[in-house]
């Protein structure tokens, strides 16, 4: 699918990998819908991409959050083409710690952001992107990214409830694109290894070093978050992708820690 004059609804649009996904896509020429629930940094994104860009404060995990959100992207633009869900959270704790079992919350929490606010976005997006005109080039009419991990497949200590949220989003990836293949929608999902983001920053510097040092094959760096960005056009813009899950991961395999 051809970028310009697109619209495109990013989530977590104020940090990191959606932040420099929307940069990415508005300099392709697409007008970018950005959610979060930081309000304040979608301000800046507002104030740098201007007329482009409407933000919007939406909770993925909240449906009718969702749905409203969609609304008003197609109230004010006129349609969605391209979707990509990037909002997600990190919270840690490990099966049994100190006496006490997994805290409920953090496991609801995580799988309610990552996988079910994924599947919120899918769902409305859709949607909306069912009612296009296909593209003359194709019958094309959205394509959806979408952001896994490689924690899906080798989570580390204190991940499970990551781990499982982003094996959720490889696995709902297929039937979604099976789903949604007579609409002309594609589905891909990327999984990232470690990236140089706030999710990280959040890690003590000597868990993301050892990582580095230990675990990335080459080259021995955090990807930069515009290599996520220039991923997703690319997905945007091959339309012989589909259906599958990509690793963006400089050959990284993750240990117990
Ligand atoms: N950074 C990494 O190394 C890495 C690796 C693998 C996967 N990922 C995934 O990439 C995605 C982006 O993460 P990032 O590294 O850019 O982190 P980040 O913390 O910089 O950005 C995440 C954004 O999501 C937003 N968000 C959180 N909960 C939300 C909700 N309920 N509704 C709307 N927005 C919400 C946050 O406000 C934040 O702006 C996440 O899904 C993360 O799990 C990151």
């Amino acid at each position: 699918m051809e970028l310009h004059g697109k619209i495109a609804v990013v989530t977590g649009a104020a940090s990191g990998l959606g932040l420099a996904t929307c940069k990415q896509l508005a300099a392709a020429g697409a007008l970018i819908a950005g959610f979060d629930r930081d309000e304040k940094k979608l301000q800046a994104l507002k104030s740098d991409l201007g007329d482009a860009c409407l933000t919007r404060v939406v909770d993925v995990a909240d449906e009718t959050s969702v749905k409203d959100g969609i609304a008003a992207i197609v109230a004010a633009f006129g349609g969605v083409h391209v979707a990509v869900n990037c909002a997600g959270v990190a919270d840690a704790a490990k099966t049994v710690s100190k006496g006490e079992p997994f805290p409920i919350a953090t496991w609801n929490k995580v799988i309610g952001i990552n996988l079910t606010g994924t599947f919120n976005i899918i769902r409305f997006a859709a949607l909306a992107m069912s009612k296009n005109t296909p593209d003359a080039d194709g019958g094309e009419r959205g394509v959806i990214v979408n952001t896994a991990s490689g924690a899906a497949s080798q989570g580390q200590i204190g991940q499970a409830a990551y781990s499982a949220s982003k094996a959720g989003v490889i696995g709902l990836t297929l039937p979604v694109a099976r789903d949604l293949a007579p609409q002309g929608i594609r589905v891909v999902s990327i999984a990232p290894g470690l990236f140089d983001t706030a999710m990280v920053a959040g890690m003590p510097d000597n868990v993301s070093q050892s990582i580095i040092d230990r675990m990335i094959l080459y080259p021995n760096r955090m990807g930069q978050p515009r290599e996520f960005a220039r991923l997703v056009q690319h997905i945007v813009e091959n339309s012989y992708l589909n259906a599958t899950t990509l690793n963006l991961d400089a050959g990284a395999r993750m240990q117990a820690r």
